[in-house]
């Protein structure tokens, strides 16, 4: 039970329910068929297939009843409603960049940036891309590279900031090449791809430093960048008596502009936007937004959809919800690690990522223990979650030499949603699996697409190995 010795306790919910949504169950064999009939890719499971939903922590969010309420004072004039006032102010605020940009979501707010920045040719370094990011920094023809640090990679290290850049890689790369090569420097918050890890103040001014030298602007992927806060208001020497709102201040201030997906720390189900100081830069934004999202004053959205963002901005910023927010995926990640299930340690801020290659030690990496544990996780008991590894990050360039690339199964904590009773239930699953982890099998893809193969392929499962039971 909860909060007994033997068990770790719980987080208190800063909250209380005031609405419900019924979830279903679906019984063994409805999740025996629906794994056939989705090609065991679970991105094409219908949601009443699924018993708890951990395939992704954006769009996925519980709305506040300050954020519905939000939404009754729309204003939906296509130019100049009071909404778009108060979500660039809110935005302002918070990061301190003058022009802010609405999209529908964050991959749109990338496709702007890297289209107005980066030419054919270029490099985009960052501590590590997230699947979309680098697509995009590819669609713009320029090459998407990781400088993590070399602990990111290390799934027992527990080093408190794994985000961090490898600030002597960095300086490396910068150094070698040639002016105009280099059009940004990324860094995102938190590295989602290294386990939802935080990146230290100290490291984004070393970031920061290094790209000055050589003039090169400095941006964000800040989607977790109050999770990010938190995490540096709680490890870093000097922060724990600041506010997440005056952490985030002295981040930003050492950049040039940031991409978000409001999806997740800006607890809404769509929104995003690109911020930037730069009022040139800021200009060609413009002119792409109008092209592809909408009027510079909703840039896709409904006008309400602003209204709840810039109350969601604000309420990632309180610490109630984030003790709760990160405490529960402690609280999971305890309630595995004392199972002895092997995780990415520390957990990180949105989620607990389970290292596939050590959960299923007899299984070689072509026979893809992450999406192999993917599907035997919903198997068990109709969880779905997700493989950040060789299928969704094949080709990736920068994993440093000599460093077997992470091959993890993400368990992503939708904000507000789930209690931690359903959390004990996950663990539970998870462990179950554990315990027979020597009969999972292997799967193969059948069906690979060029770009994003994670999203659509298909895959099938491997005749079943001999080894003996654990
Ligand atoms: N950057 C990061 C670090 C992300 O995690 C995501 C989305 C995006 C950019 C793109 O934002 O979805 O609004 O277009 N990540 C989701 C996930 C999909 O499951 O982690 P988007």
């Amino acid at each position: 039970m909860a909060g007994s010795p033997s068990r770790p306790r719980a987080p208190i919910e800063p909250f209380r329910i005031k609405v419900v949504e019924a979830i279903p169950d679906p019984s063994l064999e409805v999740r025996v068929a629906a794994l056939e009939r989705a090609g065991y890719n679970l991105f094409n499971l219908q949601s009443e297939e699924v018993r708890i939903d951990l395939l992704t922590d954006s769009g996925t969010s519980a709305m506040s009843d300050r954020q519905w309420a939000g939404l009754m004072l729309g204003d939906e004039s296509y130019a100049g409603s009071r909404n778009f006032a108060h979500f660039e102010s809110t935005v302002r605020r918070l990061t301190g960049f003058p022009h802010v940009l609405p999209t529908h979501q964050g991959r749109a707010a990338e496709n702007l940036l890297f289209s107005t920045l980066c030419s054919p040719g270029t490099l985009v370094p960052n501590n590590m891309h997230f699947d979309t990011t680098q697509a995009h920094v590819r669609h713009a023809g320029a090459v998407p590279v990781n400088l993590a640090i070399a602990e990111a990679y290390d799934t027992r290290s527990e080093h408190p900031f794994k985000g961090n850049v490898d600030l002597e890689r960095l300086a490396a790369l910068l150094e070698s090449e040639p002016p105009g090569k280099v059009p940004l420097v990324m860094v995102t918050l938190t590295n989602n791809t290294g386990g939802g890890q935080p990146v230290s103040l100290e490291n984004l001014q070393g970031v920061s430093r290094l790209a000055a030298a050589h003039s090169i602007p400095v941006y964000y992927d800040m989607c977790r960048w109050a999770e990010n806060a938190y995490f540096i208001r709680a490890r870093e020497p000097g922060h724990s008596t600041q506010g997440i709102a005056e952490i985030g201040r002295a981040m930003f201030g050492l950049a040039e502009g940031a991409t978000m997906s409001a999806k997740k720390d800006g607890l809404v189900n769509t929104g995003g936007f690109v911020a930037t100081r730069d009022p040139k830069v800021a200009e060609r934004l413009k002119e792409a937004l109008i092209l592809y999202e909408g009027f510079p004053t909703y840039g896709g959205l409904a006008r309400r959809d602003l209204e709840a963002i810039a109350i969601g901005l604000e309420e990632a910023t309180e610490l109630a919800y984030l003790e709760h927010r990160i405490g529960q995926v402690r609280y999971l990640a305890e309630l595995l690690s004392r199972a002895g299930v092997p995780i990415l340690l520390p957990p990180g801020g949105h989620g607990v990522y389970l290292d596939a290659r050590r959960f299923l030690p007899h299984l070689q990496p072509s026979e893809l223990p992450g999406q192999a544990l993917v599907v035997e996780l919903y198997r068990e008991g109709g969880i779905r979650t997700v493989e950040v590894g060789e299928i969704m990050f094949a080709g990736t360039v920068g994993t440093p030499k000599g460093v077997e690339p992470l091959e993890l199964v993400r368990l992503a904590i939708p904000r507000r949603v789930y209690t931690s009773r359903q959390l004990e239930f996950v663990a539970d699953t998870v462990i179950q699996v554990f315990l027979r982890a020597a009969s999972v099998r292997g799967v193969r893809m059948v069906a690979r697409p060029e770009r994003l193969p994670h999203f659509t392929a298909r895959f099938a499962p491997l005749p079943p190995v001999t080894a003996p039971a654990r």
